[in-house]
């Protein structure tokens, strides 16, 4: 993507404009952001989605005693009429079961991909909405099909209704309003208070257009849970690695030298007092996990793409063909699902991570930021490249598409 280039998809701003400008910072109504826009998927193809026990799905209802929120999969009976007001249904991840969704998302690729979450897609009846709330994360809202009023304010007081069952501000005081129309979208920084209502519409056919919104969403790593994971990940590299040096040339000599010993404890008339020196050690449990720094970007690499745990990938249709591969006749896509980051080190994908170097490191970091290699490019992969590609192939982490041969797929 080129990151200069103005475009209507930001109101006429390059990416590098809208991320210096408002990205983070203060909210940017883009009118036809993608004009002509037509939504990508049905309502009855979204229902049939949040029947799936794998796909994120809330349905929310507003009703004379308070909202009512029910967690997915939902059965399609289990809806209320669409002649009844004021409920939405939400799909979450929707980019990883729909080309076309994931095609979307990858417009949004000016930020970083470790930041990119979702799309998700919401339906509403008239009226219906999920109230006024915040989200600790930046998000862009398009109005896919029918209207769509939201009003916005930048308040301080982010204080929640106690006793419902989803986050509603108890003090919403907007300071803007929008009306958007199929096209539109919106985007907010993150703990911006906003709340959107569905309107009814009528579309370019003449009939009652739906409300669909598409919710592009960032993922929001939180310092404690981060650091936890983290040092998960370290403490069992920093185990590995005493694991496999050998010791006075006998392997596997080292778990005695990490249990903790204690020769010098003197008796205690105070049994419950922890032990200085069982202190010193944790301390240096920590320290030792730690210890490198090339460790700490390798284990967060790990952690942001371990897939979400309902992802399950798809078993691939056909076999890996390397000759193919190496004869310039395939070229490959990763899978929707599949998670790829890098560092200067090492590559990363769905939570696994490998070391590389030269022209095979140089060719698998423009697989993660192509998301794909034409034939040309999988042609000058080394032979080792070829065979890990198979694996995450057969793991159905990406898919091949073989050229120029009689029944190939393209
Ligand atoms: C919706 O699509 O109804 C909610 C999206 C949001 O407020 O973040
Ligand atoms: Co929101």
């Amino acid at each position: 993507m080129d990151i200069n280039q103005s475009l209507a998809l930001l109101a006429g701003l390059s990416p590098a404009q809208f991320m210096r400008q408002y990205w983070q910072k203060k909210p940017l109504l883009v009118r036809q952001a993608i004009p002509g826009f037509q939504p990508l998927l049905s309502r009855a193809a979204l229902v049939k989605l949040a029947t799936f026990e794998h796909v994120e799905s809330r349905l929310i209802v507003q009703q004379p005693k308070g909202w009512r929120m029910k967690q997915g999969p939902i059965a399609a009976r289990s809806l209320p009429p669409l002649s009844k007001d004021g409920w939405t249904l939400l799909v979450q991840g929707v980019d990883m079961h729909d080309a076309g969704a994931h095609a979307l998302l990858q417009q949004f690729r000016f930020a970083p991909d470790a930041r990119l979450d979702d799309l998700m897609i919401s339906f509403a009846t008239t009226g219906g909405g999920v109230g006024p709330h915040f989200d600790s994360y930046d998000v862009f809202l398009l109005q896919a099909s029918g209207r769509r009023r939201w009003r916005i304010g930048q308040q301080k007081d982010l204080t929640l209704q106690q006793g419902v069952p989803l986050k509603i501000l108890q003090n919403f005081e907007p300071d803007q309003e929008f009306l958007l129309e199929a096209g539109d979208m919106l985007y907010l920084p993150p703990g911006y208070a906003h709340d959107g209502v569905a309107e009814a519409a009528i579309g370019s056919d003449g009939k009652a257009a739906d409300c669909m919104t598409y919710s592009v969403g960032f993922r929001v790593p939180i310092r404690n849970v981060l650091a936890a994971e983290l040092l998960h990940r370290l403490a069992e590299f920093s185990e590995d690695a005493v694991d496999t040096a050998p010791v006075e040339g006998r392997r596997r000599a080292a778990p005695l030298a990490r249990l903790y010993r204690d020769p010098g404890q003197p008796a205690t008339a105070t049994p419950a007092a922890l032990p200085a020196a069982l202190v010193t050690f944790a301390e240096q449990a920590v320290v030792q996990a730690l210890k490198d720094p090339l460790a700490i970007s390798c284990a967060l690499g790990e952690c942001m793409t371990e897939p979400k745990p309902s992802v399950l990938f798809d078993e691939p249709l056909q076999a890996w063909a390397p000759d193919a591969a190496k004869a310039h006749q395939t070229s490959i896509r990763l899978d929707a699902r599949t998670r790829m980051l890098y560092d200067s080190d090492h590559v990363f994908i769905n939570g696994e991570s490998y070391r590389a170097k030269g022209a095979d490191a140089t060719l698998m970091r423009r697989l993660a930021d192509q998301r794909g290699l034409s034939a040309h490019e999988l042609s000058k992969a080394s032979v080792s490249a070829i065979a890990l590609l198979g694996e995450w192939h057969d793991a159905g982490w990406l898919q091949q598409e073989r050229h120029g041969l009689p029944g190939a797929n393209t």
